[in-house]
């Protein structure tokens, strides 16, 4: 029997400047830019093993064997995998995630990194870190971002090989923590690739891509910087434009609940007296209070004074994704 087997690991990451909608839906191709940074402390841990007498794909994750849509996913992209390698073998994936999936913790982003690079290397490619943050992005768009090493931007493009992200600074360049404040574990209702699609319905849209550039300069240069008030103004307002955009669209997607926004309200006064914080959400009603490291003890305790917080998980800057052993 013969046997091509890797394991990779992957971080998620929070989108500081956010991707919302795509130019072209079958490639992810994005109408806009985005910047992010990965999670150090949470992760998805995937190994890949192509066996030439499998009759079909596989997907095992956190140990259950799955089916339904989320196989049809992996099936999908690995035949991307497959015809790049122009190889016809089909795999076993198992995979791990040491977070929640679904809840709004970009868990589709470091399981198709991983993937991506656990899945190529298994079948013998030998992709660049462009390949293969282009090949990610194939899966779920965010994910070309969880390629990466530390703070990341995914230039847009226009076609398959001009959509990468690209690391815009390492991880110890600035000892940013993400407190990301749980307030459901429950499944999103409609996931963000759905939710792409309904991106153009909304009347905000529009507005809200064409001052994307303006965003996206001035959150690069407040990284750049070091400059926390810079970047926490953008990031409530790129945070509040994109939920704007959802709710506007229809059908409308409110991912906003009631602790969701008792969070956002405590944050901007906190941020009022003097601490570095402030809040972002993705598609999903948990909020991402993000502060420096000399305030994360502060926060963490005044977030878990907060009712309705199920759980908080932190995460400094991560690095890139990487090959580990099997
Ligand atoms: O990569 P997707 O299709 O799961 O989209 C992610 C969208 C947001 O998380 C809401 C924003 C972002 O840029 O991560």
């Amino acid at each position: 029997m013969k046997k091509l087997s890797s394991s990779a690991i992957a971080h998620p990451n929070i989108a500081l400047i956010k991707y919302w909608g795509n130019k072209n839906q079958v490639l992810r191709i994005p109408v806009n830019g985005s910047i992010s940074f990965n999670l150090d402390s949470l992760f998805t841990k995937t190994q890949v093993t192509f066996i030439s007498e499998l009759p079909s794909d596989i997907l095992f994750i956190n140990g259950h064997e799955t089916s339904g849509s989320g196989l049809d996913r992996v099936v999908s992209f690995l035949n991307f995998v497959r015809e790049l390698a122009g190889k016809q073998i089909f795999a076993q994936v198992n995979s791990e995630n040491n977070f929640p999936v679904g809840t709004g913790i970009a868990s589709s982003a470091s399981a198709f990194a991983a993937l991506s690079l656990a899945a190529s290397n298994a079948i013998g490619l030998n992709l660049s870190e462009k390949e293969l943050s282009c090949l990610a992005r194939r899966g779920s768009g965010s994910a070309s971002r969880s390629i990466p090493e530390g703070f990341v931007e995914w230039f847009p493009g226009e076609t398959h090989s001009d959509s990468f992200a690209v690391s815009i600074a390492p991880s110890t360049h600035w000892d940013l923590v993400d407190l990301v404040a749980v307030v459901t574990h429950e499944h999103k209702k409609v996931g963000s690739t759905a939710g792409h699609k309904l991106a153009n319905t909304s009347p905000l849209q529009s507005a809200r891509v064409e001052d994307t550039k303006r965003r996206l300069d001035i959150v690069r240069e407040a990284i750049k910087y070091r400059d926390f008030q810079a970047m926490a103004e953008m990031v409530e307002l790129d945070s509040n434009m994109m939920h704007a955009v959802m709710m506007t669209s229809s059908p409308t997607l409110m991912y906003w609940e009631k602790s969701s926004i008792t969070i956002m309200k405590n944050v901007q006064k906190w941020r009022a007296s003097g601490i570095p914080v402030c809040y972002t959400m993705d598609a999903g009603p948990n909020v991402h209070v993000i502060t420096t490291k000399d305030y994360s003890e502060e926060i963490h305790q005044k977030l878990s004074s907060i009712s309705g917080i199920k759980k908080i998980f932190t995460a400094a800057v991560g690095g890139k994704a990487r090959l580990i052993d099997n």
